[in-house]
């Protein structure tokens, strides 16, 4: 039974139970859609880089949430700052993009700002009321480091990001243990066409392959979906889909010396996901970026070993974003539309504990660190 909650715009229970799901208005409401922004994603760690595009001092990258705009840059130090990249003068952005600079200089009035975020001068504003630059600083952001991923949080009292997915370093590392030999890619970073649904719904998507052998032939020819398995700790979610034992015909070029063949999954909480798919040793990183309530898009970065089958995983990407990524597509935005029918007010979990891999427990643990950080 939904209860009224005085932060929440709608009715809704702050604790889970039993088989029932999210209500349907919270995958469409723009109030709950604000809500989630100051509430959630304003106060949780956002993926923002990879090591390697802030090689040098002042390297930089920029970066946006929702409307706030952000930017990352190594100092001389070596440290990684993040500031709001905003000048202090009249508010103009410092820099686009990215690149390498050993000063920001504001491309309005000119003023002048050092790597660790220091007004360093205020062109002609020396003399008379002159303003005292002693003290004068960007606004920081927070930014933390997970092996060679670099996140931010806008939240300066949230919990550091090793202790709410402290369990993610020891996962990856163990996974994937020479990331450090992984390069950024480039050529196969992309920026998913929006989908035409709420971010909800891709998220619930993810955590979950009770759909995969209806709706993903090609890819449960590759998996042995009946014996995934779900970890849930803190803001993580791992999945573990092991590889069909005798794989026949695959769908990319696929060499059974020294490619990848299970399928790992993590989803920290609440918009970044990590996949390791079979095929050429490879790693990638992504995060939901809502537009709307009814429109969400996503960033990816794909990390690869230099020793591994490149054209292998250039095919396996366009495998993805025509094949699985499509057939996800077409379900979610189906999905948005079902959750605006009046016969739809709220959904289920199949929950069956004795059969992991059909199992939605980490959608319903997913949506109920949700309820906690909004009811916060
Ligand atoms: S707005 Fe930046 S120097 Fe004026
Ligand atoms: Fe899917």
């Amino acid at each position: 039974m939904f209860v009224e909650n005085s932060r929440l715009p709608i009715e809704c229970a702050l604790t889970i139970e039993g088989s029932r799901s999210l209500p349907a208005s919270m995958y469409r409401d723009d109030d709950i859609f604000e809500l989630e922004k100051t509430s959630l994603f304003f106060r949780t760690w956002q993926y923002a880089c990879h090591i390697s595009q802030l090689s040098s001092p002042g390297s930089y990258v920029t970066v946006e949430l929702f409307d706030q705009q952000l930017v990352l840059i190594r100092n001389t130090d070596g440290e990684v700052n993040c500031f709001y990249n905003v000048c202090l003068h009249r508010g103009h952005p410092l820099v686009e993009g990215v690149g390498c600079k050993a000063r920001l200089v504001c491309p309005y009035h000119a003023w002048v700002y050092d790597l660790d975020g220091n007004l360093a001068s205020a062109r002609r504003a020396d003399s008379g009321d002159a303003i005292d630059r002693s003290g004068v600083a960007l606004t920081s952001v927070r930014v933390e480091r997970v092996l060679d991923f670099y996140f931010v949080n806008l939240d300066p009292d949230a919990l550091p990001l090793s202790e709410v997915a402290g369990g993610l370093e020891d996962s990856l590392n163990e996974v994937v243990p020479d990331l450090s030999d992984y390069q950024l890619n480039p050529a196969l970073d992309y920026v998913d066409k929006p989908f035409e649904c709420n971010w909800k719904v891709l998220i619930d998507n993810q955590l979950e392959c009770y759909h995969c052998d209806v709706a993903h032939p090609g890819f449960a020819k590759l998996m042995d979906i009946e014996n995934t398995r779900n970890t849930m700790q803190d803001d993580l979610v791992f999945q573990h889909i092991p590889a069909v034992s005798d794989l026949q015909d695959p769908p990319f070029p696929y060499q059974r010396d020294g490619d990848v063949g299970d399928g790992m999954f993590w989803t920290l909480f609440p918009n970044t996901i990590l996949a390791r798919l079979p095929g050429a040793p490879s790693l990638s990183i992504s995060r939901l970026q809502p537009i709307s309530a009814t429109r969400t898009t996503r960033v990816i970065q794909v990390l690869s070993h230099p020793g591994g089958n490149t054209e292998g995983s250039e095919d396996r990407l366009k495998w993805l974003r025509d094949g699985v990524i499509e057939e996800d597509r077409g379900l979610c935005e189906a999905v948005q539309k079902g959750v605006t029918q009046r016969g739809f007010t709220q959904g289920y979990y199949a929950i069956d504990a004795q059969r992991n891999q059909l199992c939605e427990e980490p959608v319903r643990y997913f949506h109920q660190r949700y309820l906690d950080a909004l009811s916060a």
